[in-house]
Order: structure tokens, then sequence, then C-alpha cells
């Protein structure tokens, strides 16, 4: 019954979905004396014709404390997790990790952040500017290459710090939806999918996946970044999976810092929002919803409806975008999110400190003298696995909720993969006549205290952050 209910509820929707169109055209109609350049970057000019979704984009700039909880605006995302502080041990990231905010700031964060992340070069603007397209057309490899700042500065004064805007996801002339990023139209083309033919209801997931998805920075061999690619040719539509991600990283060698606790170079993974939600698994996916009916719902604006430009948590909307289709209560959903968060958090929190257990375990190995060398290797080679998964999860923005069971799958190959770590590593060090040291999430979290305590209160562990790793035992 309930299942028929939502059945009917989605066809609803999808008729209204069509009523709604209808009524934005009319909407248009009324400004439609207004023409957008084709090339028409500033937003300003585009809510000349749209002003309802002008206002409603502006709001990203709005910010909210502690909405649910896994999530706070402003927040400090390494230290409430400790552990990740030894993942992350020379990694950009491991300097300093804030909760991002809205869309329209992106880019003003990211001209905030501390330089060591932005080493990589001009290639880190590829989703924090609508010039990103231009700017590589016109500067070929130098827009990877070149330092961040030089190729900031190409960007005309009075943009350089607008962040996500309407060019980046629609047509001026048809406000059709359109990819703007040649890496989405390539990592499409990589799974065997056509760029130029997409449905509309594909549109509305595929706008978001050209930056929430993860991506490798191509380097050279003198270290330089020369382009940025989605690690998907091992996968498919509806199932780019973790294993493939991590047989390209290594088949490849996209790997991108040293880590300097197991002293090796590993690749990384970022954001998979769209990797994580379509892989199988996913009820949502199956049922053919798209990122844009959970972020962008439909709201009533004066007699016009429009979908909401404000991109945000479910939570912050009182879990409207989820009515649309279901009949629960705003409790109930938020319960049901939560419930699928903490069991992910639970997961997340014993695979991360396994696999930080690791890190230091072989830390301990490179320190022995006579340590066999092959062995260390084969150790390393699973660290970087298990590694890898921890971070999808970590870094992948909802905490398990948009494919709780492929959450649960990954997150336990990589608590399994680190206690195996553990393992080889102990394994050698008596081999060599050494004593293994033992450690406890307790013991790591002394560690952490010991060397990354923050001394300027920006980057490094901050011991009065919020806890947010947690087992439910
Ligand atoms: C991140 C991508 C993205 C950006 C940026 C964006 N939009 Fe949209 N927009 C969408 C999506 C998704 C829809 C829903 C389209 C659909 O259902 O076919 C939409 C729909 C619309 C519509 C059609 C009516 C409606 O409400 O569904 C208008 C008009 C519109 N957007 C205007 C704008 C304006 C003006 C801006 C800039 C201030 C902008 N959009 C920025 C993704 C975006
Ligand atoms: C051009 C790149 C880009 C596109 C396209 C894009 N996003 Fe984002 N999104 C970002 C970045 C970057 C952030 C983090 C913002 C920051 O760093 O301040 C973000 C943040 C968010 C947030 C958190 C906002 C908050 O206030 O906490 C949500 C939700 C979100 N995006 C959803 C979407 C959805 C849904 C779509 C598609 C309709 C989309 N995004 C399209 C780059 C993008
Ligand atoms: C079925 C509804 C649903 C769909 C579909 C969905 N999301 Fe989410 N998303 C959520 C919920 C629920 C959260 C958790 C929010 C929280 O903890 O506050 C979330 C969290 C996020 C966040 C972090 C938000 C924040 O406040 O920091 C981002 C970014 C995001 N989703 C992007 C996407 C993208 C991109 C897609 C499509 C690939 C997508 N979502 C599809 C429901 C959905
Ligand atoms: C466009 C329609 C749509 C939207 C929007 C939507 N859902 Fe769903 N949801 C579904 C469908 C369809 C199913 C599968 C139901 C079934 O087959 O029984 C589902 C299933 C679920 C389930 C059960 C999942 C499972 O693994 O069994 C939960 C929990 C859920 N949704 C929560 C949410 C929340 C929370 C939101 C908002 C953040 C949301 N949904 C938004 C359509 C939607």
């Amino acid at each position: 019954m309930q299942k028929y209910r939502l059945t009917l509820l989605v066809l609803l929707l999808l008729s209204l979905n069509l009523l709604l169109t209808g009524c934005a055209e009319e909407a248009q109609t009324m400004q439609s004396a207004i023409e957008i350049p084709e090339d028409e970057v500033d937003p300003k000019v585009w809510g000349q014709k749209f002003p309802n979704h002008y206002d409603s984009y502006l709001k990203n700039s709005e910010r909210t404390k502690r909405y649910s909880k896994y999530r706070s605006d402003g927040e400090d995302r390494l230290s409430p997790w400790p552990f990740q502080f030894i993942l992350a041990n020379g990694w950009g990231m491991g300097v300093e990790y804030n909760e991002p905010n809205g869309h329209t700031d992106m880019l003003k964060d990211q001209l905030k952040v501390d330089a060591k992340r932005k080493s990589s070069g001009g290639v880190c603007l590829t989703c924090k500017t609508p010039y990103a397209p231009k700017l590589k057309e016109e500067l070929g490899e130098d827009y990877f290459k070149k330092p961040y700042k030089e190729v900031h500065a190409k960007i005309p004064k009075k943009h350089q710090e607008l962040g996500l805007t309407c060019i980046d996801c629609h047509d001026p002339k048809t406000m059709d939806l359109r990819i703007s990023r040649w890496t989405l139209k390539e990592g499409l083309k990589a799974i065997g999918k056509d760029p130029e033919k997409l449905t509309r209801q594909e549109m509305r997931t595929l706008v978001c996946a050209q930056c929430h998805v993860t991506y490798s920075i191509v380097k050279n061999k003198e270290g330089k970044s020369v382009g940025v690619k989605f690690p998907w040719a091992n996968g498919k539509w509806g199932n780019i999976s973790i294993e493939g991600i991590v047989k390209q990283i290594q088949d490849e060698n996209l790997r991108e810092w040293k880590h300097k606790i197991t002293g090796q170079k590993l690749g990384h993974v970022r954001h998979p929002e769209f990797e994580l939600f379509t892989a199988p698994g996913s009820v949502h996916w199956a049922a053919n919803v798209a990122c844009a009916d959970c972020h962008m719902p439909y709201e009533r604006v004066g007699s016009q409806k429009i979908s909401s430009h404000r991109w945000e948590s479910p939570f912050k909307k009182k879990m409207k975008p989820c009515m649309q289709c279901h009949n629960q209560t705003e409790d109930w959903l938020k319960t049901q999110v939560t419930n699928i968060q903490d069991r992910t958090n639970h997961n997340f929190t014993k695979a991360g400190y396994a696999v930080a257990e690791a890190a230091l375990t072989i830390e301990a190995a490179l320190k022995t003298p006579g340590i066999d060398m092959d062995l260390i290797k084969k150790a390393q080679r699973t660290y970087e696995q298990a590694y890898l998964r921890v971070t999808f999860i970590g870094a992948e923005n909802s905490m398990g909720f948009h494919n709780p069971p492929e959450a649960m799958r990954i997150l336990t190959d990589a608590l399994a993969q680190g206690k195996e770590v553990t393992q080889m590593a102990r394994d050698a060090i008596y081999k060599a006549g050494g004593t293994p040291p033992d450690f406890d999430p307790d013991k790591i979290d002394r560690i952490v205290r010991e060397r990354f305590t923050t001394k300027d209160g920006k980057t490094g562990f901050r011991p009065d952050a919020p806890r947010k790793a947690a087992t439910l035992d």
C-alpha cells in the first residue's frame, strides 16, 4: 500500500513537474524582452529576467549552525574525527579543512584557505569559477600548471570572487540544462555514456556531477599539474565502484602526494557524491530520483513556483524536499536520515581508527633496523586500498545517506584491510627481531594531540572541536 502510494506520488510529481515548467515558462515570457547574451557570466544580468531565481540563489550565502548531527556551517571537518590527521599527514587537506560554505561563496572561501592547499596550481579553479572552461581553452596546459594566483588573476576583476553561477548549468537562450565542464563530458565518455544524449531527469543529476565527483590531478614527471580527470575508466553508468577507482589510480599512477607516516605516494578521493549516489544499492537512484529532487525542491514565490536555487541540506528545508514523495512527518524523515548516518559513522569510526593503526604500525616498521622492505611494500599497497576507501566515505558529504548499503560495504572492506596491514607490519617487525607497538583509539587520539595540536588556531587538530567519531556500542 505504502509503495503504491509512493508510486502514485512519484507519478503525480512527474506530471506536476510538467505543469511547473509550464508555469516557469509563463514567468519567462513576462520578462521575455530581456535577452541574456550567450557568454553572460554575471548572475545579476540573468536575475533581471529571472528575479525569483536570483533571489533564491543569493540566499546561498546565508549560514546555519548545527542543522543536522553531522553537518554545521563553518565547522572544522577534520578535528571531530581525530584519526584523520594520521591518514592525511602530508596532504594539503591535512592542514586545514573547514566545512564548506554555499555555492555563491566557494571561490571566496578558496581564496582564504592556506596557500599549501592550492599548491597544485590553476587546476584548483576548475570547480570554483565559471571562467574555468574559458581559461583552460586560452591557456592550454598552463591553466593546470601555472601558480594558482597567476591563473586566478586572469579572471576579470569584478568576478574574481564569483562562485557557481547560472551559466555553469544553463543555456542562456533556451534555459535548458547544460554541461559546461569538459571534465564531466570526458568522464561520461569513459563510462560509455554519450554526453550529447541525456534525458532531462539525467541532467537534473548531471549538472551537479560537474563538481560533486571525485577527480585526480594528473601530474607530469616534474610533479607539475597537467590535467584533471575523473578516474571512471573502469566504471559504468550506474556503477562507478571504488574498486575501479582504486585500480585506475594504481594502474595510471594517479598519485598526488606523499604520506609522511607510511612514506609512500598516494592518490586521493574527493567528494564522490555522484559516484556513491548512483552506485548499486541506492534506492533513490534506482527510483529515478535526481540530486535536484532533494536539493532543489519546488517552492512557491508569490504566484510563481520555482525550483529552489538555494542548494543545501534537506534538514535546512524542514525535509520538505522528501515530502514531495514521502507522506511521513518531518521528524520521521529526519530520524531515518540520522539513523543511517549514525550507523555509517559507527563503521567510519571503526575503519578510520583501524587504518590509522595500520599507518602507525608501518611507521614503526620503517624505523625497525633490518626490516624486510618487500613485506613493507606489500603492506603499503594494501594500505592504499584501505586509505582510499575510508577517504571515499569521509569525503562524501552525506555520511552514507546517498547510498547506505554501498557505504557500509566500502567501510567493511576498509576495516578488514586496515587490520590486515597492521598484521603484515607487525609480522615484519617480529621477523626483524623487534617488538611491534600496540595501539587503540585512545592512544591514537593522544598521538594526534601530541603531534598535530594547532599552533595558530587555524590549522591542525583543535582539541575543543566537538567530537563526532563514535561507535554505537
Ligand atoms: C548547479 C546548477 C544550476 C545553477 C548554477 C543554476 N540553475 Fe537554474 N536550474 C537548475 C536545475 C537542475 C533546474 C531544474 C530544471 C528542470 O527541472 O528541468 C533549474 C531550473 C531553472 C529555471 C526553470 C524554472 C524552474 O524553476 O524550474 C530557471 C528560470 C532557472 N533555473 C534560472 C536560473 C538562474 C537565473 C540562475 C542563476 C542565478 C540559475 N538558474 C542557476 C540548475 C541550476
Ligand atoms: C561548479 C561546481 C559545482 C556545481 C556545478 C555544483 N556544486 Fe554544489 N558545491 C560546490 C562546491 C565547491 C561546494 C562547497 C562550497 C564551498 O567550498 O564553499 C558545494 C556545496 C554544495 C552543498 C552544500 C552547501 C552548504 O551550504 O552547505 C550542496 C547541498 C550542494 N553543493 C549541492 C549541489 C547540487 C544539488 C548541485 C546540482 C544541482 C550542485 N551542488 C552543483 C560545487 C558545485
Ligand atoms: C533522496 C534525497 C537525496 C538525493 C537524491 C541526493 N541527496 Fe544529497 N543529501 C541528502 C541528505 C538527506 C543529506 C544529508 C544532509 C545532512 O546531514 O544535513 C545530503 C547531503 C548532501 C550534501 C552535503 C550537504 C551539507 O549540508 O553540507 C551534498 C553536497 C549533497 N548531498 C549533494 C548531492 C548530490 C550532488 C546529489 C546527486 C548526485 C545528491 N546530493 C542526491 C539527500 C539527497
Ligand atoms: C522524487 C521522489 C523522492 C524523494 C524526493 C525522496 N524519496 Fe525517499 N524514496 C523514494 C522512493 C521511490 C523510494 C523507494 C520506496 C520503495 O520502493 O518502497 C524511497 C525510499 C526511501 C527510504 C527507504 C530506503 C531504503 O533503503 O529502504 C528512505 C529512508 C527515504 N526514501 C528517505 C527519504 C528522505 C529522507 C528524503 C529527503 C531527503 C527522500 N527520501 C526523498 C522517493 C523519493
